[in-house]
């Protein structure tokens, strides 16, 4: 269901939204914003339940590029290694291996200590991590190949369990979940983010994960993951970050 943009004004104005953005969707790009700042270099505070949502933000816009460029193989167009050599980069060194390794090494053993998080639900999101990495894996086997029908198959299969995902760990976790968990607990969780981004982002850091998903965003003519976020007049985003 899609709100009207006067029932949560307030809460969108602090975060420098612009008024197109529902409130369904205000979230994730919320938290984006800060996430952005940060890549930049800016420091700024966001606790680990919003990070990981600004990265879900980040992952939904590449899955888009992904279903839009899927959509052109079903229509005939050939099969563009380059495009799909970003998107894999991406899925595999990015959702795979940094927002994975947080969820998995850092977030969830927390929460099931916390008594936040069940087993059963946990061991239920770790299938769904494997069941994507073998997705990619299938995805990277029809690039090599040539075979578009093997491609479309294991992005239409990824994108969708992606999504279902997702929405799982957003409604079940990092939204409602962590809200009220004070700082003394969620700040050891920020720390161990911030080790694993040192361990895991490579050269470039965050910021090279942006400039994939922009371009993928860019290439299939889609908007990009800061639409809805207000320009900043001091943002410092330079040539690096131009909002369209
Ligand atoms: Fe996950
Ligand atoms: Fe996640």
């Amino acid at each position: 269901m899609r709100l009207a943009i006067d029932s949560y004004r307030a809460l969108a104005e602090p975060a420098g939204l612009s008024e197109d953005v529902t409130l369904h969707e205000a979230a994730p790009l919320r938290a984006f914003g800060a996430w952005l700042e940060n890549a930049r270099g800016a420091a700024r505070p966001q606790r680990p339940e919003q990070e990981l949502l600004a990265e879900h933000h980040l992952m939904q816009a590449v899955l888009g590029a992904m279903e839009e460029e899927s959509r052109r193989l079903l229509g005939g167009q050939p099969l563009r290694p380059e495009f799909w050599r970003g998107a894999v980069e991406f899925i595999g060194n990015f959702s795979h291996r940094v927002h994975r390794l947080k969820e998995e090494q850092i977030l969830f053993p927390a929460l099931e200590a916390w008594g936040l998080l069940e087993a059963e639900a946990c061991e239920r999101l770790r299938d769904d991590h494997e069941a994507l990495k073998d997705l990619t894996w299938l995805l990277c086997d029809g690039v090599h190949d040539g075979e578009w029908e093997k491609v479309f198959r294991s992005v239409a299969t990824y994108t969708g369990r992606m999504r279902v995902h997702l929405e799982a760990e957003e409604g079940g976790l990092l939204a409602p979940g962590l809200a009220n968990v004070g700082a003394e607990r969620m700040d050891p969780l920020s720390d161990g983010f911030a080790r694993l981004e040192a361990e895991t982002l490579g050269a470039g850091g965050r910021l090279r994960f942006l400039e994939i998903s922009r371009s993928l965003c860019l290439d299939v003519g889609i908007a990009l993951p800061e639409a809805g976020l207000a320009p900043r007049a001091s943002s410092g985003l330079g040539n690096t970050l131009r909002v369209h």
